[in-house]
């Protein structure tokens, strides 16, 4: 979704995404426009007690925006969709919760991210879940089969995010949930930063406003239940740090139900 006169080059967006969250799985102690890892999680609520029950390699290179599980409400025998599924820390989350009745599908497009992911559920025999190649605009999964799509950092790094939410609504049973946490703004980002790809990477730069963005769920057929902020994400770097100032960047968790 691009606006004004000016366009972002998609292809080099994706090029940017790519090699960044490469970096994250590969070096999770690097330092990015972002925090990643453990301490990032716990400070957004993840239990501790949770955390201890998955592979701690996966949230070495948790690049999430928010807590949002606690909204999934996952069930055992459900079916679950991870939009984004990075090195799997949401996802191996979500298969604990469905238990051996049910089933995970992570989809990733940065092939270090789902080898990661892959390698992680082989080592600790997570049979239940399986990180799949895609993109989130038309994830390689079946219609209507699923209960709850969640997804965690990923619908803003998005430039056709009609297309996200309108692929979850077509995976998702009548009925379903989506619960995700993103980044939004409070006011509509200027071109200079919406068309800059190394802040769309850095999780800025897609940032939609956040009533444009609820209004893109809910034309995709979902009526939002529950939308909260989380004050306790931050970007790290200062020109980060600036444009979450200037614009009102924040991060949310929201809960919606397709109609
Ligand atoms: C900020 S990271 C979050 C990863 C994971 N959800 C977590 O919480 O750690 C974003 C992830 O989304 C993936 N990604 C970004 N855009 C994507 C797209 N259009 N299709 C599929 N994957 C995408 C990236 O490869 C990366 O692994």
């Amino acid at each position: 979704m691009t606006t004004g006169t000016r366009q972002l080059d998609t292809t080099e967006l994706e090029q940017r995404v790519k090699g960044m969250y490469e970096e994250v799985a590969l070096e999770p102690d690097r330092e990015f426009h972002f925090e990643t890892g453990r301490p990032l999680a716990e400070r957004l609520g993840y239990p501790a007690a949770d955390l201890d029950r998955i592979p701690a390699a996966a949230i070495d290179s948790f690049a999430g925006v928010g807590y949002f599980l606690d909204l999934a409400a996952i069930k055992p025998g459900e079916v679950v969709l991870d939009l984004g599924s990075g090195s799997g820390t949401d996802s191996f989350l979500a298969a604990l919760a469905v238990g051996s009745s049910g089933r995970v599908i992570g989809i990733d497009m940065t092939d270090q991210q789902l080898d990661k992911a892959s390698r992680l559920a082989v080592e600790g025999g997570s049979g239940n879940v399986d990180f799949r190649a895609g993109y989130i605009e038309r994830p390689p999964v079946e219609p209507e089969g699923f209960d709850c799509a969640i997804s965690n950092g990923v619908v803003n790094l998005s430039p056709d995010k009609r297309a996200v939410f309108a692929a979850a609504a077509r995976a998702l049973r009548p009925g379903g949930r989506l619960a995700l946490a993103d980044i939004v703004t409070d006011t509509q980002l200027p071109e200079g930063v919406t068309c800059d790809a190394s802040l769309w990477a850095a999780c800025i730069g897609g940032a939609m406003q956040r009533d444009g963005y609820r209004a893109v769920i809910e034309s995709a057929g979902f009526e939002i239940e529950v939308w909260r902020d989380n004050p306790e994400y931050r970007f790290v770097s200062d020109r980060a740090d600036n444009a979450t100032q200037k614009y009102g960047v924040t991060s949310i968790s929201l809960l919606a139900r397709r109609t």
